[in-house]
């Protein structure tokens, strides 16, 4: 079958492949299925391991077949699968529990204390830029066929459905939490389904980004599903408190760290900041005022947490959200699929697609591999 692999430790080595078609019966106990792959999603950490900033290749291998982002039909079962079906439409989950912590041990790989982790397509799996998987029918996540279109996007939404459980469960620290507006840094794919989901959830939400408005698809779709957009070259997000008040939550998703620390100061009393990106730099930020954020996140019962990977809970919590949002802002989601790349042979433009993201004007790009 046809994969798009890279060599580990080398840059721009991405590649087609001919890689030997898996089988049911790769996967122990008769629980596999075999998926073909209908769409894959490309996102900053592809690009990244393709700039071979990092990324490992399975142990008996020398290269690495890239993807994460999936979304796929299954096209044959083991005798002992009992929840998917020939025909069923299912989306991957990333992380395996292969390692040693307690978590893994337990399914909750997503919270690894492991330094060593197996992600598809990211580390020591092969990913999902290819035309077929099998996988164990415990990491496939079923697909109503009325989101088949969309549901490309629920790996990424994942992400943000484990920062907003993770806060709620945080949160179960006061008896009473109403909180009522957000901020969500960065617009790119991430801060737009973050915004999204929080619209979903009633928030008055307000998105942040370096372009400006005018003429700005990612402001726009702020602004259809009544949420502000703000430049940050026009309206700081410190400044920001001064117009819309201090927020009960923020959700950090521009890849740029300085930022947190202004985030910081924009928190609310009780509040709570998610912070999702994986920021693989060395950027030290003088000039942080360092006392006073200290002081304020103490006074103020402030919290924050990280958010990584996902589990089976989280991609179920996304699956509904991709519902209703089909129900509440029909073909919204989709628009934020800017480029669609036919057959995997265009990996080459998809990277161009990454490496120059806003002068293409792109949010979400995928791979259109076979047809739904
Ligand atoms: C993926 C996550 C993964 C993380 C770190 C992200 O792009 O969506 O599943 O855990 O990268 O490798």
């Amino acid at each position: 079958m046809k994969a798009i692999a890279i060599t580990p430790g080398k840059k721009h080595s991405a590649r087609l492949v001919e890689a030997e078609k898996p089988k049911v019966s790769d996967i122990k106990d008769g629980r596999g299925a075999l998926v073909q792959v209908l769409q894959a999603g490309a996102c900053g950490t592809d690009r990244e391991i393709n700039d071979a900033e990092y990324g490992t290749a399975p142990e008996s291998s020398d290269y690495l077949i890239l993807g994460h982002e999936n979304f796929g039909r299954v096209i044959e079962v083991g005798e002992n699968v009992r929840e998917l079906t020939p025909g069923d439409l299912v989306v991957a989950t990333v992380r395996r529990p292969c390692g040693t912590s307690i978590y893994d041990l337990i399914g909750q790989q997503d919270f690894t204390t492991d330094n060593t982790y197996y992600e598809h397509g990211i580390s020591r799996l092969h990913g999902f830029w290819a035309e077929f998987y099998s996988e164990d029918e415990d990491f496939l996540i079923k697909i109503p066929p009325a989101i088949a279109d969309v549901a490309v996007l629920l790996e990424p939404l994942s992400i943000i459905e484990k920062g907003f459980k993770q806060a709620r469960d945080i949160q179960t620290r006061l008896d009473i939490w109403h909180p009522k507006t957000a901020a969500v840094l960065g617009t790119g794919n991430v801060g737009l389904l973050t915004i999204l989901a929080l619209r979903l959830r009633g928030f008055e939400v307000h998105g942040f980004g370096l372009d400006k408005p005018e003429g700005y698809l990612n402001a726009e779709l702020c602004k259809a599903i009544g949420a502000t957009y703000d430049s940050t070259l026009e309206l700081s997000v410190t400044d920001s408190v001064e117009k819309y008040g201090e927020y009960d939550l923020i959700f950090e998703a521009t890849g740029y760290s300085p930022i947190v620390f202004e985030a910081m100061q924009t928190l609310a009393e009780n509040g709570i900041l998610i912070l999702s990106s994986v920021t693989g730099g060395d950027r030290h930020t003088d000039g942080v005022p360092s006392d006073l954020i200290n002081q304020e996140f103490v006074l103020g019962n402030r919290a924050m947490v990280g958010t990584v990977n996902a589990n089976r809970e989280h991609f179920e919590l996304g699956v509904k959200d991709l519902a209703l949002a089909e129900a509440m802002y029909p073909g919204w989601l989709s628009r934020m699929i800017t480029h669609r790349v036919k057959g995997l042979e265009g990996f080459a433009e998809v990277f161009d697609i990454l490496e120059n993201g806003s002068a293409n004007k792109a949010i979400k790009t995928i791979f259109e591999v076979s047809d739904i």
